[in-house]
């Protein structure tokens, strides 16, 4: 894909610090520290500060991100924020976080593609940084506390809260974003989705008291479809980069759940070692997922400079995505 080569300089993430665990929500729903774990993998999550939205979150990872990549914030000159929790309808996040950066003039704008966001958002960044924009920055952002219905066990235990983000810009040749696969099926809109709140159903008392604007999920489908979807998406990217699964050091994969995992490192024939995991801590944090176990991947020492890794996620849309790229470590020019 990449004309010139566009890697990742830098990566940052931020997650709040108050930590819900399964032994909470035993008190909130009929639900169990065993169930949780058995059939999601998730032990505990982190939930936002009342007061701060998705903005608040991305700017704390955005900042680490570009003091990693070794940059000040006035040299990012595009933003993409991927997200489906923005701080309001518009003006978009990304907007936000620039001012809340003190960027000046770079363009700025929001992606919706659910988990699938970062994805989209790193493929999205990578070509307009080959087009025009030297260092982009790429967030991926979601605060779905704040749209879970707490009363509803088959949803409510999933999620969390969390940011990660990522600076592109040029790279040595043969490193760097390599293929990017991605994917949409509108027609699966239904079974996961915010009823309430945009332009076909404003909120109003009804739609508040029928609680439509809480996710709602049918979550025995989305996890047909994303076990389904995994080791496509990551199978296609892989074709497009000429590498085969062996070739790959890390799969970073969306983390929803660790059984959807299991069964995509098991499709792909790979030994689940080589999956980055950390839905155990995280819950699903949608389009932040995937950035947050980049970064704490890349800061766990165990991803080195020349290694592939690929990301892949599905989402809302539904969507699905994947990138493929080999790692440039900062500060080395040969592999
Ligand atoms: N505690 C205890 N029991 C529960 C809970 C709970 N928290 N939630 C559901 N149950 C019950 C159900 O009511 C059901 O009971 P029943 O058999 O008496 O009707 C039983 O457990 C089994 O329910 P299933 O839905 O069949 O359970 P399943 O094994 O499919 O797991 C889950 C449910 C975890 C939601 C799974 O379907 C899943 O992970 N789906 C994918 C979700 C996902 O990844 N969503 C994110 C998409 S990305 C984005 O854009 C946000």
């Amino acid at each position: 894909m990449p004309k010139k080569a566009i890697g990742i300089l830098g990566t940052g993430a931020y997650a709040p610090e108050r930590i819900l665990t399964n032994k909470d929500l035993e008190q909130m729903v009929e639900t169990s520290d065993e169930w949780i774990v058995s059939r999601t993998g998730i032990k505990e999550r982190r939930i936002a500060a009342q007061g701060d939205a998705a903005s608040d979150l991305a700017v704390r990872a955005a900042e680490r991100a570009i003091s990693r990549a070794g940059l000040t914030p006035s040299q990012i000159e595009l933003i993409i924020c991927a997200t489906v929790t923005p701080d309001m309808m518009f003006p978009s996040t990304a907007c936000l976080i620039q001012a809340k950066l003190g960027i000046k003039n770079a363009p700025a704008f929001d992606l919706s593609a659910g988990c699938s966001g970062f994805t989209y958002a790193l493929a999205v960044g990578a070509q307009l940084a080959q087009e025009a924009y030297r260092y982009v920055l790429v967030v991926g952002v979601d605060v779905l506390s704040k749209i879970t219905d707490y009363t509803d066990r088959s949803t409510c235990v999933l999620f969390g809260d969390g940011a990660g983000a990522a600076v592109l810009g040029p790279v040595p040749e043969g490193y760097g974003i390599l293929a990017a696969e991605l994917g949409a099926d509108g027609g699966g809109g239904d079974l996961l989705k915010l009823p309430a709140g945009g332009s076909l159903k404003p909120a109003s008392v009804d739609s508040v008291g029928q609680g439509e604007h809480f996710i709602k999920m049918a979550g025995n489908e989305v996890f047909k479809f994303a076990v389904r979807i995994m080791d496509r998406a990551a199978g296609a990217v892989l074709e497009k980069a000429q590498l085969a699964p062996d070739d790959v050091a890390w799969f970073v994969p969306h983390q929803a759940n660790v059984r959807i995992i299991q069964a995509a490192a098991a499709r792909l024939e790979v030994p689940l070692e080589r999956f980055f995991v950390n839905v155990d801590r995280y819950g699903n944090t949608s389009a932040a997922s995937i950035a947050i176990a980049l970064d704490e991947l890349a800061r766990s020492g165990e991803l080195h400079h020349g290694q592939n890794v690929v990301t892949v996620g599905f989402g809302a849309g539904l969507t699905w995505a994947a990138v493929a790229l080999r790692w440039w470590e900062r500060g080395e020019t040969h592999g």
